[in-house]
């Protein structure tokens, strides 16, 4: 998709921020523990190159990524430091991933075996590095026996193209009250790495939520992800015991203002009906850049006040009431701060009952990245 230089509607993304909320777990890192900026989905929708390069300043030791192209589009673009690719890639791509020294998840021995089979690892050059992934609870991915780990590790050590770097899981519930389910993940995961054969450099479990509220947990690589962009990986279920500050704002102008009288309708299917004289402003953004038409009937802010959003979101385009006559070119914050008034993306996710996640990575890559 073409990216809408020439539109006033702008993610704004706030590189002090990200650095400010690395150092908050830097400081809270134990000795031996390094962290790694997960940074898959592009930076969760602020853009992986220039917040890796954000990151790499504030001295992380290293990156996560989802999949293989994520992960080479940073090597491209000069990114040095390890990056780990946390999700399942197929084993055809391991040459490729040898070639770019990228460190590649396995999931399960049938892996290993197809990249020995294939043998097409290239002997002139450092083994593949891999982490085992250990399915303790999430049943996404990876070894849920512990023989079949051992074969794995075994498997591995007898071959000279592979190095066992290391073993992790993820839990499921680390951001929840209850810790009955995750503290049953942590058993599992001491069992696992207790019958290792051997031991691997890094040994891995902690997400921003468990860094955030299970400090003792037993990881030597922080994977920060959702922490790193300044949310609360809870939404609001539990508080955060120290400050992060929210990266991205998203902000637009009012391109077109217009009275309205009692009864005129506004947008698609008239379901809003104004009930006096009202002023009503359009904002250049819709749906098709993520921004949700269930967004119906909650706020963005105008001169620090709160204005609803009326009627049906259309594609590019909504409406919202203004308090009273502003003039086109007004600026308007979606997500972010005005004149003291907050909307963050907890807020957004809320509203729509789902993940601050999910409203950064949904915002479409048509409005433009800035970064300050
Ligand atoms: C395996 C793994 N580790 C770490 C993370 C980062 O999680 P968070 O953004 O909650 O810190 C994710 C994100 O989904 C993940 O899948």
């Amino acid at each position: 998709m073409v990216t809408s230089w020439n539109r006033p509607t702008t993610l704004i993304v706030n590189k002090k921020a990200i650095q400010f909320n690395i150092a908050q777990e830097q400081k809270r890192l134990k000795s031996g523990q390094e962290l790694f900026a997960v940074i898959k989905a592009d930076a969760y929708g602020h853009g992986a190159i220039e917040v890796a390069k954000t990151a790499l300043l504030q001295g992380v030791n290293g990156f996560c990524v989802s999949n293989i192209d994520e992960a080479v589009e940073l090597r491209e673009a000069g990114i040095l430091l390890p990056i780990l690719i946390l999700g399942v890639v197929s084993p055809t791509l391991a040459p490729l991933a040898q070639q770019y020294d990228l460190t590649l998840t396995v999931a399960n021995e049938e892996w290993l075996r197809y990249v020995a089979t294939n043998n097409d690892l290239d002997t002139q050059k450092a083994p593949l590095k891999v982490h085992l992934k250990i399915d303790t609870g999430m049943h996404r991915i990876g070894f849920n026996k512990i023989d079949d780990m051992v074969k794995s590790v075994q498997f591995i050590q007898s071959h000279p193209l592979l190095t066992y770097e290391g073993i992790f899981t993820h839990f499921a519930t680390a951001d929840e009250e209850d810790t009955t389910y995750f503290d049953e993940q942590v058993a599992t995961f001491t069992e696992f790495v207790k019958k290792s054969p051997v031991k691997p450099k890094y040994i891995h479990c902690a997400n921003s939520a468990t860094a955030i509220w299970h400090e003792d947990c037993p990881t030597n690589i922080v994977r920060l992800g959702i922490g790193l962009y300044g949310l609360n990986p809870s939404g609001d279920v539990l508080s955060l015991p120290y400050e992060l500050k929210p990266a991205a704002s998203l902000t637009t102008e009012l391109v077109f203002v217009k009275q309205l009288h009692v009864g005129d309708k506004v947008s698609y299917g008239a379901t809003y009906q104004a009930s006096e004289d009202e002023w009503i402003g359009t904002l250049p953004i819709g749906y098709a850049d993520g921004w949700n038409r269930k967004l119906q009937g909650f706020k963005v802010l105008v001169d620090g006040n709160y204005c609803e959003i009326i009627g049906r979101v259309c594609m590019d385009q909504c409406m919202i009431r203004l308090p009273k006559y502003y003039s086109p070119g007004t600026t308007v914050t979606l997500m972010g701060e005005d004149n003291g008034q907050v909307i963050d993306a907890n807020d957004i996710a809320h509203y729509l009952e789902t993940i601050s996640y999910e409203v950064l990575c949904g915002i479409s890559t048509r409005i433009p990245r800035k970064y300050v």
